[in-house]
């Protein structure tokens, strides 16, 4: 498999939806009633939102699915899910459907697309921060309830809502330099390595709450003084670490 046997393209018939439930089935390990039905993928491209696919001949092998969203006056996107097969995952595909997003979102005239995702999850921390440029400065607390997925290690759905301003100078000075625009660090929270293993064995999982509850007080109570993730690193050992500062830019649709 190298990218360019991969095309992108939006979703448009039954069967390319039905092949996103398979695929979102295969990723999460849902039960079925936890599922987005092929009814909801069908009609999200028909109300604003997006259902992109990417595609190895017949095969789905990555999706992204989002729903149009408005907070005080504006339209937005959220972006409920993005999926990558697994044999295909940390080759850049991710990033390269989330790419795609953006112009598809920008040329529908939207400047905001958002997605909330676990702080838990050390890859997709780096990828929405570092990769993408997305800032996160809100924190919903157990989300979606305790689920059935077992990527989710049955704890509470505590997620950090990332906020992508598509055209930002933060996002097109990443995009143009591959580098993110310099930050004062002020906060910073960790994640150790070991959070997925802790998550998924039932005698360890309270190491993993600890750490999640943890968190959690440090993210509440840096969001209250204004401070926003804007980095985020990783050790050679797989820790990771958000770098929490003050974004210099104006861009929200907070009411104030
Ligand atoms: C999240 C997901 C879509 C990413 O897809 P992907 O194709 O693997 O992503 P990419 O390869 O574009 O980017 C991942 C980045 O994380 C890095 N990464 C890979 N494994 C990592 C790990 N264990 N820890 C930290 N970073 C890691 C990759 O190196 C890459 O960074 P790089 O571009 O600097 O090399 C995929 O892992 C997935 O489907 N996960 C399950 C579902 C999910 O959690 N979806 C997101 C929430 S809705």
């Amino acid at each position: 498999m190298t990218a360019d046997t991969i095309a992108l393209r939006n979703c448009t018939e039954l069967e390319e939806f039905r092949a996103c439930v398979g695929l979102q089935k295969e990723v999460w390990g849902f039960a079925d009633n936890e599922l987005v039905p092929l009814r909801i993928f069908s009609l999200a491209p028909r109300v604003g939102g997006q259902v992109i696919g990417a595609w190895e001949g017949e095969t789905l092998v990555g999706f992204a699915f989002s729903i149009p969203g408005i907070r005080n006056g504006h339209s937005y996107l959220h972006s409920h899910m993005l999926a990558v097969k697994e044999a295909y995952r940390n080759s850049g595909l991710g990033r390269r459907i989330k790419l795609f997003q953006r112009e598809d979102a920008i040329a529908h005239g939207y400047e905001l697309l958002e997605w909330t995702f676990d702080p838990l999850e050390i890859k997709n921390a780096y990828l929405n921060l570092e990769r993408l440029g997305a800032i996160a400065r809100r924190y919903n607390l157990n989300q979606y309830g305790i689920t059935s997925s077992p990527l989710q290690g049955f704890l509470p759905t505590d997620r950090l809502v990332a906020e992508w301003w598509l055209t930002s100078r933060r996002v097109e000075t990443l995009l143009s330099s591959g580098k993110l625009p310099g930050f004062v660090k002020d906060v910073s929270v960790d994640v150790p390595a070991e959070i997925y293993a802790w998550k998924q064995q039932p005698d360890t999982r309270q190491k993993a709450a600890e750490v999640q509850s943890r968190n959690r007080q440090v993210f509440l109570s840096a969001f209250a003084r204004g401070l926003a993730c804007l980095g985020y690193e990783r050790d050679a050992s797989g820790n990771g670490r958000f770098l929490l500062g003050r974004w210099d830019e104006e861009w929200s649709y907070a009411s104030k």
